[in-house]
């Protein structure tokens, strides 16, 4: 069953997403990029949900492309099933980088090659320790594509990236944190309570002002600081236009009724917005 691919559950306001394919290490055939971009697209303006959170049934959390439905059978197929396959797999990465709402992936397992899109596409990573993490192409025979030599660079030095992409050595969690390519490790057991920690942090933020955060450090990465300056004056002022009064009732609470102090935590009441986004 194609729906079987990607299965959820929205549990708090968190969407727990899992690849679902543990028998084939949750390897990205085209029916599962395909049922990938309809979760997205079901989940992301729910109003239940406020975080989402990617990981993987089983031992994996993706074993990259499938090797063979992804690469074999659609090459066999012709370019136009190639491109076609390439759109729907990058298409749903490139809309996990967007999303509306917070993102984090929770790393259980192996991750490889073509799994640094959506690893990317998370604003948040945190992996297990034992977690193995791979730019495995080299030893197949291809270059890290699908944008994954990219997501290398942006992550880590140069060196790192270098060597991990020529030796197609494996790293684990613990090294994959000291590496920068996800925010932290901790042992399997430990790690959906530290993710869930992480989640309802941000489930107490202004939903606005989250999206906004998420979307200026994406764009302004390829910016000069002067239009980084100027792009970010008129992303707050388009963010009060779907929030008019979260940052007044933030200031108001810590300037008159010193209720709370910003440098520490987050005001009361900051996770609703006076207005909803699009109104
Ligand atoms: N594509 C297609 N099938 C895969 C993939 C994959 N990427 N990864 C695993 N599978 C399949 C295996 O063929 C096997 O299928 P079978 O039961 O029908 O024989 C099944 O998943 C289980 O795989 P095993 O290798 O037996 O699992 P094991 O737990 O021993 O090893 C590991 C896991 C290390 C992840 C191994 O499967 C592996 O090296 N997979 C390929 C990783 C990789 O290099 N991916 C491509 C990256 S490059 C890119 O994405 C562009």
């Amino acid at each position: 069953m194609s729906k079987d691919t990607v299965i959820y559950e929205v549990e708090d306001r968190i969407a727990w997403v899992r690849f679902n394919r543990p028998s084939k290490r949750n390897s990205m055939s085209p029916t599962l990029n395909r049922r990938m971009r309809e979760v997205l697209d079901e989940l992301e303006f729910r109003d239940d949900v406020g975080v989402l959170v990617l990981s993987g049934e089983g031992s994996a959390w993706s074993a990259g492309m499938d090797l063979n439905e992804y690469f074999r059978k659609t090459e066999a197929e012709g370019l136009g099933a190639t491109r076609r396959a390439q759109a729907e797999a990058y298409g749903w990465w490139r809309r996990l980088r967007w999303f509306q709402k917070p993102t984090i992936a929770m790393v259980n397992g192996w991750c490889f090659g073509g799994g640094y899109g959506p690893l990317f596409g998370c604003d948040l990573a945190f992996a297990a320790e034992e977690a193995q993490f791979g730019l495995s192409e080299i030893n197949w025979g291809i270059l890290p594509g699908g944008g994954a030599a990219k997501v290398a660079v942006e992550l880590m030095s140069m060196r790192d990236a270098m060597y991990h992409a020529m030796t197609g050595e494996p790293i684990d969690g613990r090294k994959a944190a000291q590496w920068k390519l996800v925010n932290e490790a901790h042992p399997l057991d430990q790690l959906k309570a530290r993710v869930t920690e992480v989640a309802e942090n941000l489930l107490k933020k202004n939903p606005v002002a989250l999206k906004a955060t998420k979307d200026a450090l994406r764009r302004v990465a390829e910016m000069t600081y002067d239009n980084a300056e100027d792009y970010l004056i008129r992303a707050q002022e388009a963010a009060n236009f779907h929030d008019n009064s979260g940052r007044k009732e933030g200031i108001k609470q810590f300037i008159d009724e010193k209720a709370y102090k910003p440098g520490l935590g987050v005001f009361e009441g900051a996770d609703k917005p006076a207005a909803k986004p699009g109104t």
